[in-house]
């Protein structure tokens, strides 16, 4: 009765890989019970989501051929854009369908854009590849396209970009505080990423020690015409999901990355906490700390056990 917090599917996106070349799904390792999808598979654990009520999914791709650019993330014909409207021709408007727009999956040295001869990530370059990526995506059928390379200026960049190409009405969700975390790891298995020479992402993604300044890339982005925002990773940063909850009035979704949930999943696996409890008990905080919306890779189980 006195309960501050009630958590439900309808909190969930769930993240979902699909891979290019493959006729089966191929388990993720580091990711117990997550698998790279093929197109069909993709279609039907969709379905599952539908079924369970959660609204929304997200898609990352991964493309049979990389290249510098990082071109199969605007090829009508990639991946992700046939899966998009895949999605869209089975399920018309019953899931809200984001695209995760970045090219790090798509690029041959793994970086979130275009590397100049010193190594470093080309900003302004990169934000042309967005602009395109975007409008392939949304072509395809994305109702939301979620930016992630955290490029200084991405968000208006796309927003006109999506605009020009007839598409005013699709939305953004801007990965507006991503920091430069430990917590990925599982995820570059999942996409097949290893950046090349040792490299990282410190150079344009969030130091974890700062906190003010993920409030100021959330104005930033908010100021660019991003309609939604979001922090990632969750658990280690539940004190900027409160802050930019407080601070900003559009939706804000945390992301409970690849890490935490290998975290979780492994403990579980030894016995040494209950997995089931854990599940709940980590979204409902993230929920309590003020995400309107959760991307997390428990979204279905936690739904079944939302079920009972
Ligand atoms: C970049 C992207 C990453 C994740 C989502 N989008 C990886 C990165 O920034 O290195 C990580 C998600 C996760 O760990 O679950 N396209």
């Amino acid at each position: 009765m006195v309960a501050e917090t009630t958590l439900t599917p309808n909190d969930f996106i769930l993240p979902l890989f699909v891979r290019e070349g493959i006729d089966a799904p191929v388990p993720i390792e580091s990711l117990p019970g997550v698998v790279q999808h093929t197109t069909a598979s993709l279609v039907d654990e969709v379905a599952r989501a539908v079924d369970l009520g959660v609204p929304a999914v997200m898609l990352f791709g991964v493309p049979l051929n990389k290249d510098p650019e990082g071109s199969e993330a605007w090829n009508p014909d990639g991946v992700v854009q046939v899966a998009l409207a895949a999605l869209r021709d089975r399920f018309g408007d019953q899931v809200v369908a984001i695209a995760d727009l970045c090219v790090d999956e798509y690029t041959s040295h793994g970086h979130c854009g275009i590397v100049d001869e010193r190594g470093d990530v080309d900003n302004d370059a990169t934000l042309e590849l967005y602009r395109k990526a975007a409008v392939a995506q949304v072509t395809a059928g994305a109702d939301i396209v979620a930016p992630s390379g955290m490029m200084d200026g991405q968000v208006a960049a796309i927003r006109a970009a999506l605009d020009d190409a007839g598409f005013p009405e699709r939305a953004i969700l801007a990965y507006a505080a991503k920091y430069a975390s430990s917590m990925y790891g599982p995820f570059r298995d999942a996409v097949d990423v290893t950046i090349a020479d040792g490299g990282d992402r410190k150079g344009y993604q969030q130091d974890y020690r700062n906190a003010r300044e993920a409030l100021a890339e959330v104005r930033l982005d908010l100021d660019e015409g991003a309609d939604m925002v979001m922090v990632k990773p969750a658990l280690p940063y539940l004190d900027i999901v409160r802050q930019v909850r407080d601070d900003v009035d559009v939706p804000v979704a945390a992301y409970h990355v690849s890490g935490e949930y290998a975290m979780l999943k492994a403990a579980a696996a030894n016995g040494w906490i209950d997995g089931d409890a854990a599940t709940i008990e980590v979204l409902t905080s993230i929920k309590r700390a003020g995400a309107d919306m959760i991307l997390t890779y428990l979204a279905l189980e936690a739904s079944e056990l939302l079920a009972g």
